[in-house]
């Protein structure tokens, strides 16, 4: 079989990163978040505690170096050689992201660097530009969708379990809110690709998924 390039969009709390990981593991792929390198860049601004300024963010975008370090159960994410794989999923930097990745300039560092990873196929990227942008000549491509109340509800069933002290109705808002930032902006807005495929996951569990898009996989990499 041909190793392709699996391109995986679609809003937040979809399920993409779950999913996209379960099936590169699967099939041997590397697996490319790279909602993690925008949360990265976020990350990197917030720590130097300055103003939002995007001549600023850009320029530390264009320096910092990402990597994935993927292990069993988690991808291991490293910025300039600290581990932040925590630290990026932190409410304060999921307040920020959105901002951070609707500056151009930033974009256009981390598509650069998301064209390399990908070039040499075997690879499952998600994000929300991966078929419309980054590879519009990918292989395969997913939109993977689910309702924003089921959206909220696995955000609010995993932070559970955490133990964090969340609020099911203020989740709900959050992602709605990500949704219209990310789907609005200027700059490569979230949007499905015209020859991506649909994938409303609202009625489907992750195994079917999973097993559907190996399907694709297959199908396409004749
Ligand atoms: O998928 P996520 O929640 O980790 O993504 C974090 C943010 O980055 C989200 O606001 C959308 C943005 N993003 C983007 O603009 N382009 C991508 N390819 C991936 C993520």
């Amino acid at each position: 079989m041909k190793k392709i390039v699996v391109a995986i969009d679609g809003p937040a709390g979809a399920g993409k990163s779950t999913i996209a990981k379960l099936v590169a593991e699967k099939l041997g792929y590397a697996y490319i978040d790279t909602g993690a390198m925008y949360r990265s860049v976020a990350w990197k601004f917030l720590q130097t505690g300055k103003d939002f300024d995007e001549a600023f963010i850009s320029a530390l975008a264009q320096t910092m170096v990402i990597e994935f370090k993927p292990e069993a159960s988690v991808n291991r994410v490293f910025v300039d050689g600290t581990e932040v794989t925590d630290a990026i999923r932190s409410a304060e930097v999921t307040a920020n992201v959105s901002r951070v990745a609707a500056i151009g300039d930033v974009r256009a560092a981390m598509v650069a660097q998301q064209r390399r990873m990908g070039e040499v196929g075997g690879v499952l990227m998600d994000g929300r530009d991966i078929g419309t942008v980054v590879f519009p000549n990918a292989q395969l491509k997913i939109f993977l969708t689910a309702s924003v109340e089921e959206r909220a509800l696995r955000r609010y069933k995993e932070l559970v379990a955490k133990g964090q002290d969340v609020d099911l109705a203020q989740l709900k808002e959050d992602i709605a809110s990500r949704d219209k930032q990310d789907s609005e902006r200027a700059i490569s807005p979230l949007r499905q690709a015209e020859d991506a495929l649909l994938l409303d996951t609202s009625d489907m569990n992750i195994e079917q998924v999973t097993t559907r898009i190996l399907q694709l996989v297959e199908e396409r990499a004749q």
